[in-house]
């Protein structure tokens, strides 16, 4: 895979899990990165494994379903290091519930989490991009937004509203050098299933033909090639990072 020497890449998300994994994927890859989440010390964590594996990064705080804080991560993103190169737009929460038990506030919470928190992303990423003279950007999705996951609607429709964004996204960017996919992973071993019994995992493996779930490295490495110029022809595609699980269903 190319170098990303001198490239920026920021992670929403960064503080644990998928996305922790990425930050620190990108700065062995030679990015700079910056690492975004509510979380300040787990962040300030992330910062310090990237530079521990021979990395630099730097920590900035933002919530990403409020427009003012987005706003100002992508512009302290650029008074940091001058340019942004690449966005992995992973933040997101996993709480749902069946439709009729759903209040108000959960639905919004879910999909302010998942769906309108990447829109913002893009809103202030791409013109940073574009006055970098072009980028890449990878949102993240789920293997939900693909099939019928009981007591997971409002996530699954927030995650199949990423899918049509980011497509939108790539048709309208990508003759601006910007180019933007998705990825959905399947079962990742990570803080989003904290509450769920050890079990559970061995259970989930046994329908996924790989035989495993996933680790947070196992889709850090997918975003990090699906920004590099290894992908210079890969736009609005969704990589489904499943171990097969959807493939045999
Ligand atoms: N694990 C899986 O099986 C799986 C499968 C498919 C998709 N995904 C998706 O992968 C993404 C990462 O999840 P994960 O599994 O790595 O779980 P995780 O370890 O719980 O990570 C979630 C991350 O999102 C951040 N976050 C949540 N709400 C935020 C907000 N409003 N503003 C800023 N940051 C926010 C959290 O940081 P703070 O709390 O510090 O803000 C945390 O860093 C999520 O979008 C999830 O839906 C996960």
């Amino acid at each position: 895979m190319s170098s990303m020497n001198d490239k920026v890449a920021l992670v929403t998300g960064a503080s644990s899990g998928i996305g922790r994994a990425a930050a620190i994927a990108f700065g062995k890859a030679g990015a700079k990165v910056v690492v975004v989440a509510r979380r300040e010390d787990k962040g300030q964590e992330t910062v310090r494994l990237i530079q521990e594996a021979g990395g630099e990064g730097t920590f900035v705080q933002a919530d990403v379903t409020k427009a003012s804080e987005v706003e100002a991560m992508v512009q302290k993103a650029i008074a940091t290091y001058g340019r942004l190169d690449y966005a992995f737009n992973n933040a997101g929460s996993g709480n749902s519930g069946k439709i009729t038990d759903l209040s108000e506030a959960d639905w919004d919470l879910e999909i302010n989490a998942n769906l309108k928190s990447v829109w913002l992303s893009m809103k202030y990423e791409i013109p940073a991009m574009q006055q970098s003279g072009g980028g890449a950007i990878v949102n993240m999705s789920s293997q939900g937004a693909l099939m019928g996951v009981a007591g997971y609607g409002a996530y699954g429709a927030a995650k199949a509203g990423v899918i049509a964004l980011s497509r939108a996204a790539a048709a309208e960017y990508s003759g601006d050098r910007i180019r933007i996919n998705i990825i959905s992973p399947g079962a990742v071993k990570t803080d989003l299933w904290a509450g769920a019994p050890p079990e559970m995992f061995d259970q989930v493996a046994a329908g996924i033909p790989i035989g495993r779930v996933g680790a947070p490295e196992d889709i850090a490495e997918a975003v990090v090639w699906l920004c590099s110029d290894s992908a210079a022809f890969v736009a609005g595609h969704n990589l489904v990072i499943d171990g097969g699980f959807t493939a045999v269903q």
